[in-house]
């Protein structure tokens, strides 16, 4: 089941307005939130960030959070899996095509659901690869928008030499990935971008530093430029559906020593810890 504009229903029946201003101009912006155990992962701060995403493109939030609380635990249990990822699409509407806003005219919402699997072992134990690419997107890289279309340009460079992923670098310095964040690891320091106008701040990136503080890991926020990233240890991708993945290959060449190595073994198991902890946990 999906929930489109006050209802829920199977997703063949779920139907736009071909004038949808998602349709015509990819105006809107969306959220992807993953659910563990029939729980929403740090909800809070994807309502916070689903606001900033809408005050960034000047659309008014349609609901409370107690209102989008609501909505989403309903489509949850209209879903099988325990674990699931929410997709949460919101447009400025339907409207005669013109570029400027258009009057009175009320948001399309819609969301839907889909099991949320963790990312296979094999790509655990033995990382994957990714490629780089010049950051040719717009500077306001902080909105979620649901228009795509150079992340998915972006991304397919990936695809089509097999790769998982994109890392792009703007002005000689890592923003993020296509669909990810990236961090660098070097000489036993985790790496990680500060958050600004040219990457999207990711709830999983949030995580990860966390438990890096937590825990004690050293690790800096500072810009990395594309030499460091280049002769990174390691270099570990986040995201909400691949939680936190090892990147043991770039542009062809290995990255340190070609494997999963110390960083992203230790996060990796301090994240299923807080996970585990935090969502499994019936007490
Ligand atoms: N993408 N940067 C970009 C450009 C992204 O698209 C994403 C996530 C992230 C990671 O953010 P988070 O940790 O909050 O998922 C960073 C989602 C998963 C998507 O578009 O499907």
């Amino acid at each position: 089941m999906i929930y489109l504009n006050g209802k829920f229903m199977p997703i063949h029946e779920a139907f736009v307005p071909v004038l949808d201003r998602g349709f015509i101009f990819g105006d809107g912006v969306y959220e992807v939130i993953p659910v563990y155990s029939r729980k929403l992962f740090r909800l809070n701060e994807h309502l916070n960030r689903l606001q900033h995403s809408l005050d960034g493109i000047r659309l008014k939030n349609p609901h409370s959070s107690e209102e989008w609380q609501h909505l989403l635990e309903q489509l949850i249990d209209y879903n099988d899996s325990d674990d699931q990822y929410i997709y949460l699409h919101i447009t400025r509407g339907v409207a005669k095509r013109d570029h400027a806003f258009p009057v009175n005219v009320a948001p399309t919402i819609f969301i839907m659901s889909n099991p949320l699997l963790p990312p296979a072992t094999a790509l655990l134990s033995s990382g994957v690869s990714a490629i780089t690419a010049i950051d040719n997107r717009w500077v306001r890289c902080d909105v979620k928008a649901i228009s795509l279309l150079p992340n998915v340009l972006l991304r397919q460079l990936a695809v089509d030499v097999h790769a998982i992923e994109t890392i792009l670098i703007r002005d000689g310095f890592l923003t993020e990935g296509a669909a990810s964040n990236i961090f660098v690891v070097k000489d036993n320091t985790l790496l990680a971008p500060p958050k600004s106008n040219l990457m999207l701040p990711g709830i999983t990136y949030d995580v990860i530093l966390e438990l890096a503080v937590t825990h004690h890991i050293p690790h800096e926020v500072r810009q990395i430029s594309e030499t460091e990233t280049r002769n990174a240890d390691e270099i570990l991708l986040t995201s909400s559906t691949k939680e936190v993945l090892p990147i043991t290959t770039l542009d062809e060449k290995p990255v340190g020593d070609g494997k999963p190595s110390i960083m992203f073994n230790r996060l990796y198991t301090l994240y299923q810890d807080f996970k585990n902890t935090r969502m499994r946990d019936s007490s």
